[in-house]
């Protein structure tokens, strides 16, 4: 009996021992310490604990005018911190300590990330949504209002449909399109129609709203999706929702690595604002697009065992097609 009893006890010190052990790798890492140099790169780590973390959050919105560019400074739309992002980062921080979630996932992550995407790992998972926008900020920047309708929305690398679904109840049909397996099941369970990356130019329709969000730095050629976008967007009211990822810095993910694109797009500018004057009067005027509003966002990512969430500087601009071509139409 007694024997039994030092047994559980031992269990249950080594339990306490490992959870213990666990809890403290997750403080160290919150906060500067974050493994990889690419992840180091790509993310900034944020910790959420305490007024430190609400003046970051004013920072995550703040542009400085003085330094847009003129034709662009009198479009900046200034966001705000509102419900609909506060209630994605409180869950996010909740499903952060689920313990046993985390290391599942943890565990699960390791083993296959020398050979699968880390997209497609977190599809396969169910892990790290994504917030871009609120339904309130997208009608701001579009400048609808909440019961605007139109035909067809097509959303580029659309992920798990999350930020798609913000911006497709205002639509009667759903397109995108993705790359990765388990995020091409989680559209469909949304019921979108998936279209391939070759497809959507060809379908014999136009959309009325074609949304690319955080995909130019994903892919191969930028500036051909960019020309492939303004061909399919439905004439004189069509509009292109275009999310950058900024400072930045383009990746392609091939497997479990991570390799530069083919076709670089180079950006001018050091700050967050000079960057977004670079490129709306260089790369989208040569693809033959016109700025219609941008605004500066935190695009928000659900954390795992080590963060609450993470975070990364967004510009998202409303794009229309200039009545010009661009440089040259091919
Ligand atoms: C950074 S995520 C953005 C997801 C979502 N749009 C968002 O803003 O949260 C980029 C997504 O694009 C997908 N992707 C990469 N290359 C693509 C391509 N050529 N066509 C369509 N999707 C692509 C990836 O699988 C990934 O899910
Ligand atoms: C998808 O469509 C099916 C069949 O029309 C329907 O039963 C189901 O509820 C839909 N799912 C969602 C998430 O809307």
């Amino acid at each position: 009996m007694c024997h039994v009893q030092l047994r559980t006890l031992i269990f249950v010190a080594w339990v306490l021992g490992y959870v213990a052990f666990l809890l403290s790798f997750k403080r160290m890492w919150t906060g500067k310490h974050i493994r990889s140099p690419l992840v180091r790169s790509l993310f900034m780590s944020m910790v959420t604990e305490g007024e430190a973390g609400t003046a970051d959050q004013l920072e995550w919105y703040r542009c400085c005018p003085d330094l847009l560019g003129e034709s662009v400074r009198p479009l900046f739309v200034q966001s705000h911190m509102d419900t609909d992002t506060k209630a994605f980062l409180k869950h996010s921080q909740e499903k952060s300590g689920w313990l046993f979630t985390q290391l599942y996932h943890s565990l699960v992550s390791t083993v296959l990330s020398p050979m699968v995407s880390r997209t497609s790992i977190n599809g396969f998972l169910g892990r790290g949504s994504m917030f871009v926008f609120s339904a309130d900020q997208f009608q701001q920047l579009l400048r609808i209002g909440p019961d605007w309708e139109a035909n067809r929305l097509l959303d580029l690398g659309a992920g798990d449909g999350g930020v798609t679904e913000v911006m497709g109840v205002h639509f009667k049909q759903v397109y995108a399109t993705e790359v990765s397996p388990p995020m091409k099941w989680h559209l469909q369970r949304r019921n979108y129609t998936l279209l391939g990356i070759d497809e959507w130019q060809h379908t014999g329709f136009q959309y009325d709203v074609i949304s690319c969000l955080n995909l130019l730095d994903r892919c191969d050629d930028p500036l051909h999706l960019l020309r492939d976008i303004r061909s399919s967007l439905v004439p004189k009211t069509g509009r292109l929702v275009l999310a950058a990822v900024l400072p930045f810095q383009p990746y392609i993910e091939v497997g479990g690595k991570w390799e530069r694109p083919k076709e670089h797009l180079k950006i001018a500018g050091k700050t967050w604002e000079e960057q977004v004057t670079n490129l709306c009067s260089e790369v989208f005027k040569r693809a033959g697009f016109e700025l219609e509003a941008v605004t500066r966002l935190p695009y928000l990512c659900e954390g795992d065992m080590y963060n609450d969430y993470y975070v990364l500087d967004d510009a998202v601009f409303v794009l229309k097609a200039s009545e010009d071509t661009g440089d040259s139409p091919q």
